[in-house]
């Protein structure tokens, strides 16, 4: 795709450095691992639970198996943070027991102590989770899967398994699990939705212990290629009207292949989701972006967090002493577009925080004549990649090395369409799933565009279109990518800026 002849403009930015950052006392400066992103200390990490903020602390559980790189028995990991971006590994919260592995749920904070388990002046933090029985699921049962609660009376650091457990008993559907639960004031009640197989089921409660079936929603709406996973359902508002937005992750089933998450907005009255329209909408086009709720307590603002993996290769990608990580934190607002109403995704302002500095570059060089070609030599570590432009045509970033390896992120103008390239992004083999290129539609209708791109040493987050199409893709280079070509086509860009972030370990 970039030929030589094309070469117009040619500039090299200052090597921006931020190694001396990372000391070698810090652990996390491993090949491929994350500095801008959560990732384990160690071991395996899949979804995000619990993700609740409570006392100025962010707290993030996640799936984690400390034993291996690999999936197995499931407990809850623990990660706190103060700002959405810096992030300390806690204890294990929460092990496995005889009624099984912990596999994924949610946070609440028991303000008005509706289970009994704190007081109004010192309400506990409750896990509602699935108890997953692996000896049932061998013996063939189709009721292996029960919803359970925990509570903690310090902030999140110990906790205590309800002795009532189960909470919610298994009717007879195999794929039960994965409970989201909040306070819907207008009811004075919890809602919990659930995963039921290829829907999602809602309960209430008055107090986390006994659970009321309310309604089921999406049997014949949305896709269906896989099994339905981690809803949540929470509020946005839009020029001032409120509608309900509900997450459900799919495995398999994704518009790229493998795991994704759609979404679906409409109205909830306490007891039942109603959608409005039929289209099955995506929070995210790429192959990695999977299982993703918001964090509870945050009011208005509603912030998203992913697992960065897909499960076609999750236990197989390349890193040694852990395995994956999450997205960036996403601030999710609602925007209308062509008659319709849609998702946006974009990285939270709190990001700003570890930007070391803004490089512009002049864009005048890229700018003036057709099939300008630009290269930067000696990229950051991890950076912000953002330009706007003013016309709509194809164009590429391709990030590079000197193994010959790159990874494309672009456009594609004929088919209206962004796209993510790792065909020879570096190592696949591991998974014949991996190489490949995925596409996300473009929604906006302007004519300009911008395009944000968030790279750190192992993935990339596109957010084009102020977050109306996002991306996500997680790649392992040979070597680390350390040029940036863009090619526009003549296409005027306008704003380009670098801007490399200090790690967060
Ligand atoms: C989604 C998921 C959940 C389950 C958990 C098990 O990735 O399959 O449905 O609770 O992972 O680790």
């Amino acid at each position: 795709m970039v030929k030589k002849g094309l070469l117009l403009g040619c500039f090299i930015l200052a090597a921006v450095s931020l190694s001396a950052q990372r000391t070698a006392t810090i652990p996390y400066n491993e090949p491929y691992r994350p500095q801008a992103h959560f990732s384990p200390k160690e071991k395996w990490m899949n979804d995000p639970n619990g993700m609740v903020y409570y006392k100025g602390t962010y707290h993030l559980f996640f799936q984690h198996y400390p034993a291996a790189t690999v999936w197995g028995p499931m407990h809850w990991g623990h990660a706190v943070s103060k700002d959405l971006v810096h992030w300390k590994q806690l204890p294990i919260a929460l092990y496995p027991d005889k009624l099984g592995y912990i596999f994924s749920g949610s946070v609440v904070v028991d303000e008005r102590n509706t289970s009994g388990f704190g007081t109004k002046d010192k309400p506990a933090m409750i896990a509602i989770f699935t108890h997953h029985d692996p000896k049932g699921e061998k013996a063939g049962s189709a009721k292996f899967q029960n919803q359970s609660i925990a509570y903690s009376l310090d902030e999140g650091l110990t906790w205590t398994k309800y002795k009532g457990n189960p909470v919610l008993k298994n009717p007879g559907i195999k794929d039960f699990r994965d409970p989201k639960v909040f306070w819907y004031s207008p009811g004075s009640k919890w809602i919990m939705s659930l995963a039921t197989k290829d829907r999602i089921t809602f309960y209430s409660s008055p107090d986390l212990k006994t659970w009321k079936k309310e309604s089921e929603f999406g049997q014949v709406l949305g896709a269906h290629g896989g099994v339905w996973e981690c809803p949540d359902l929470f509020p946005l508002k839009i020029n001032g009207k409120e509608y309900w937005v509900l997450l459900v992750s799919i495995n398999p089933g994704g518009p790229n292949k493998g795991s994704a998450t759609q979404y679906f907005v409409g109205h909830f009255d306490g007891g039942k989701f109603t959608p409005i329209g039929s289209q099955t909408k995506w929070i995210d086009f790429g192959p990695d972006n999977y299982a993703g709720v918001t964090f509870g307590n945050t009011g208005n603002r509603k912030v998203f967090m992913g697992w960065m993996s897909n499960w076609l290769y999750a236990n197989q990608v390349p890193t040694l002493k852990w395995r994956n990580a999450m997205t960036i934190p996403r601030e999710l607002s609602l925007k209308l577009t062509a008659g319709d109403i849609w998702l946006t995704s974009y990285p939270v302002e709190e990001l700003e925080k570890i930007v070391a500095k803004t490089i512009k570059v002049d864009a005048g060089l890229l700018a003036k004549d057709n099939n300008v070609f630009s290269v930067i030599k000696q990229t950051p570590a991890q950076y912000l990649l953002k330009f706007n432009t003013l016309a709509i045509k194809d164009y590429a970033v391709i990030l590079s090395n000197t193994a010959g390896e790159r990874l494309i992120v672009g456009f594609d103008a004929k088919n209206s369409r962004y796209y993510i390239d790792r065909t020879k992004a570096g190592l696949s083999t591991f998974s014949k799933q991996f190489a490949g290129k995925s596409y996300a539609p473009r929604l906006s209708l302007s004519p300009t565009s911008n395009f944000e791109l968030l790279v750190d040493a192992s993935s990339v987050e596109l957010f084009a279109d102020g977050g109306l199409s996002s991306m996500t893709g997680v790649y392992f280079p040979k070597k680390p990518y350390t040029r940036l070509s863009i090619v526009n086509n003549g296409m005027e860009i306008e704003k380009l800026q670098i801007q490399p972030l200090k790690s967060i370990w």
